[in-house]
């Protein structure tokens, strides 16, 4: 069976973008292949960050791909810094990986821009990525559409890595591939960004209907829809582009004819997509109170993970250091 592995980081909050852009497939993947999903919270400290709820956000993570339909029994859960040798392969790959591509790296030229002085983590961000892949030599890798440039650079770094230490005839590192849904990349509520909890412009997948309605109420729509009986053009519209994730098609067409005909105002329009978007929700949330309920259950599905996942890279780590030359102990 094919191996995937992917990885999310700690918001604390999994939002909509997360959910159409890659988790959704998380679930679907856990019966045709062996899949091995970990929440990346060394990743997470790669900028400032808030260390006394970083323990509550990873276990709010977990809680959340529970709820959302990965099982345990079908799949590996585990959290990034519970197996040490993601970090020990990532510092190996350094020494192969190209400065010049790191600097290339779009959400390195983004981040960077926006700090005073640089942390050498967040160059190295996409190397630890690329450690976390090739440690389960996985084949590939369902994410958003944000993440294509960094597997290419895992790409990279595996060819060279089988070029400088593997035999040439069986190449040791699989180069993965991406697997991407439908919804590659899901604007935010201010119509206008990719949504990320950073900018503060998500819907969380737990949250109550109530409180999808306060967020979806004041987001952003076709800007020519000044007044009530302007006509609108649903092509641009972000609310629009959200009901063709969650609405029935029936709905979606009755939306597009609605907006340009102004016989639905944009309110009437978010109300129709904030119940069909709560019901949609309704499952991962209850599941999600279940679950927070009884907060050691999913800390035993994290130990259990975290063993199995060791196991995995120990068995990659003791071919990569013989390989590499390393002397080997006792
Ligand atoms: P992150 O929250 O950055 O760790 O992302 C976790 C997964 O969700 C990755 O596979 C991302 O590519 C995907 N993702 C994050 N934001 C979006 C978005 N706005 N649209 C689609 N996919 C996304
Ligand atoms: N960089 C990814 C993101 O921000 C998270 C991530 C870390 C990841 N390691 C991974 C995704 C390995 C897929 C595979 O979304």
């Amino acid at each position: 069976m094919t191996r995937v592995f992917s990885g999310i980081q700690p918001s604390g909050e999994m939002h909509i973008g997360n959910w159409l852009g890659a988790i959704r497939n998380w679930v679907a993947l856990q019966d045709s292949h062996e899949a091995i999903y970990c929440i990346v919270d060394q990743h997470a400290i790669t900028g400032q960050y808030d260390v006394g709820s970083l323990a509550d956000r990873t276990r709010e993570m977990a809680i959340s791909l529970v709820a959302a339909g990965l099982d345990p029994s079908r799949s590996v859960l585990f959290v990034q810094s519970h197996v040490p040798d993601h970090a020990t392969l990532a510092w190996l790959l350094t020494t192969i990986a190209p400065l010049g591509e790191l600097e290339r790296m779009t959400q390195y030229k983004d981040k960077s821009q926006r700090v005073e002085s640089i942390p050498a983590g967040l160059l190295c961000y996409p190397i630890l990525m690329a450690a976390d892949i090739l440690l389960y030599r996985a084949d590939a890798v369902p994410v958003g559409e944000d993440q294509t440039q960094h597997l290419e650079l895992t790409r990279e770094l595996a060819r060279r890595w089988n070029a400088t230490f593997g035999a040439a005839d069986t190449p040791f590192f699989p180069e993965p591939q991406p697997i991407l849904t439908g919804a590659r990349r899901i604007i935010g509520l201010d119509g206008q960004a990719k949504m990320s909890k950073s900018l503060g412009n998500t819907i969380g997948v737990t949250e109550s209907p109530e409180e999808i309605w306060q967020k979806l109420r004041p987001a952003m729509t076709d800007p020519a829809r000044q007044k009530r009986t302007d006509p609108g053009t649903p092509e641009i519209c972000n609310i629009y582009a959200l009901h063709r994730h969650f609405s029935p098609e029936a709905t979606v067409a009755e939306v597009a004819t609605n907006c340009r005909t102004a016989a639905w105002g944009c309110i009437d329009c978010k109300k129709v997509l904030a119940a069909n978007m709560a019901t949609t929700l309704a499952p991962i949330r209850e599941r999600s109170l279940e679950l927070r309920a009884a907060p050691g259950e999913v800390q035993a599905m994290l130990g259990d993970g975290a063993a199995t996942a060791r196991r995995l890279a120990g068995e990659t780590m003791r071919e990569v250091t013989d390989r590499m030359g390393f002397l080997r102990e006792g």
